[in-house]
């Protein structure tokens, strides 16, 4: 079998990118290890910055998003009693989109399918060969058999655990890492939002975070001990320490209820240096992690996106391989400020095991200068609704 370019990995990355390819007449095949329902179940962040929005909509996919997702035009801060807002549309005129990175991800499957263009699920051992001469191919095991695909350009979309990224030689690959002393357990509940904004707070017990997918769905997080077990948090234990990491006047109309999911997970940021090794390019979490803190794990996907569809458009259009050799320096200048911001965020509103009384007193400066003054704030929301691209 042939194609112009292989996707390994049928997460938002890769379907996003196919669908805008395929926009442009440009063919791909995506190999998904999983099933199409457990790429589906996955929970994921539903913040959208607005590149992501524009893509969504160039790619013909944006008609439910933009019936039922949120405009944010703010978020809240609370530390202990205070609360304060970033308002994103009187400081810098732009928004975020409130829609889940779920729902994202099954629109993309729909329109996908709705043009036929080819995903394999329950694809195994994946393989990336020649990826640095002229013509690589992908081989694979799937329907009982083993497969290969030549192509002409190969895009590893298949996320942290992903073998894009090994593919590329030790002593090519740069990685930079650090690993964060905490995790975040999350539920899902089918109850109304507490505030019509997020609230990001900062409390003597640790972070937590008021979010949501839609009016009677809320997603909730509280700064959790590595070695937490979801096991040992019941609902009401949740809850509790949920209302004690809030306002009173927040805490006080927080609406509970069942959890209809409840996991929990680590805090990293991380980055693999080139994004391009010869006609393989490397695609959201398969090169890069950040802390949820900042709600840029899809968006900062989306612009690898974003500088992989350009690239590759221009090469097969306009016959220019300008892009293909500038895509890593691209995609990598916007990703260095997002795990800048992620990780900024993160530092700013967790309790750190070894903070000193200094360190917590530096950390409740900055939090107060974020709440009076403009600058900071602006700051704050040009990275919160995404730096162009
Ligand atoms: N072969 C084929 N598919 C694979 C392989 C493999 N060897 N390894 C992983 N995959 C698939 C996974 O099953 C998953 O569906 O690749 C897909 C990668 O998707 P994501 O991990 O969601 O990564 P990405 O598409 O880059 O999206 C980034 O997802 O994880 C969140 O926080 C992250 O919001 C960010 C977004
Ligand atoms: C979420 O809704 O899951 C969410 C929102 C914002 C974040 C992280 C997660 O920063």
């Amino acid at each position: 079998m042939r194609t112009q370019v292989v996707i390994v990995g049928g997460g938002p990355s890769g379907l996003l990118l196919g669908q805008l390819l395929h926009k442009h007449g440009i063919e791909t095949v995506i190999l998904e290890r999983k099933t199409r329902d457990y790429v589906l179940a996955r929970i994921r962040a539903g913040i959208l910055e607005t590149g992501l929005v524009n893509m969504m909509r160039e790619a013909g996919v944006a008609e439910r998003m933009d019936r039922e997702c949120f405009v944010h035009h703010g978020t809240c801060i609370s530390y202990e009693n205070e609360m304060f807002d970033i308002n994103f549309q009187e400081l810098i005129g732009q928004n975020v989109i409130v829609y889940g990175q779920t729902e994202v991800t099954h629109d993309l499957y729909d329109a996908r399918a709705a043009v036929g263009a080819k995903t394999m699920f329950e694809v195994e051992n994946v393989e990336i060969h020649d990826a640095d001469r002229d013509a690589p191919c992908v081989t694979f095991h799937a329907e009982g058999s083993t497969q290969r695909l030549d192509c002409d350009f190969v895009a590893g979309c298949d996320g942290f655990h992903g073998i894009s990224r090994k593919t590329i030689p030790e002593t090519v690959r740069r990685e930079y890492e650090k690993v964060f002393p905490f995790g975040w357990l999350g539920i899902l509940s089918e109850t109304p939002p507490v505030h019509e904004e997020l609230i990001y707070a900062n409390s003597t017990r640790g972070f937590a975070l008021c979010s949501m997918r839609n009016e009677n769905l809320s997603r909730y997080y509280v700064q959790c001990d590595l070695s937490d077990k979801v096991g040992n948090w019941s609902d009401d234990a949740f809850w509790d320490e949920l209302k004690r990491r809030l306002p009173d006047a927040i805490a006080e109309k927080l609406v509970t209820g069942p959890s209809i999911e409840k996991s929990i997970a680590p805090l990293r940021s991380f980055v693999t240096e080139p994004m391009r090794w010869g006609r393989l390019f490397l695609c959201g979490d398969a090169a890069h992690i950040v802390p949820p803190t900042g709600a840029k794990g899809l968006n900062t996907a989306a612009s690898d996106v974003h500088y992989l569809y350009e690239a590759l458009v221009q090469h097969y259009r306009d016959n220019d391989s300008e892009g293909i050799e500038r895509y890593s320096e691209r995609a990598l200048a916007r990703v260095w400020k997002a795990e800048r911001f992620s990780w900024s965020t993160t530092n700013l509103l967790h309790r750190f095991p070894d903070q000193t009384p200094f360190d917590l007193k530096m950390q409740r400066a900055e939090i107060e200068s974020l709440h009076y003054n403009e600058t900071a704030q602006r700051w704050f929301a040009q990275n919160y609704v995404g730096l162009p691209y």
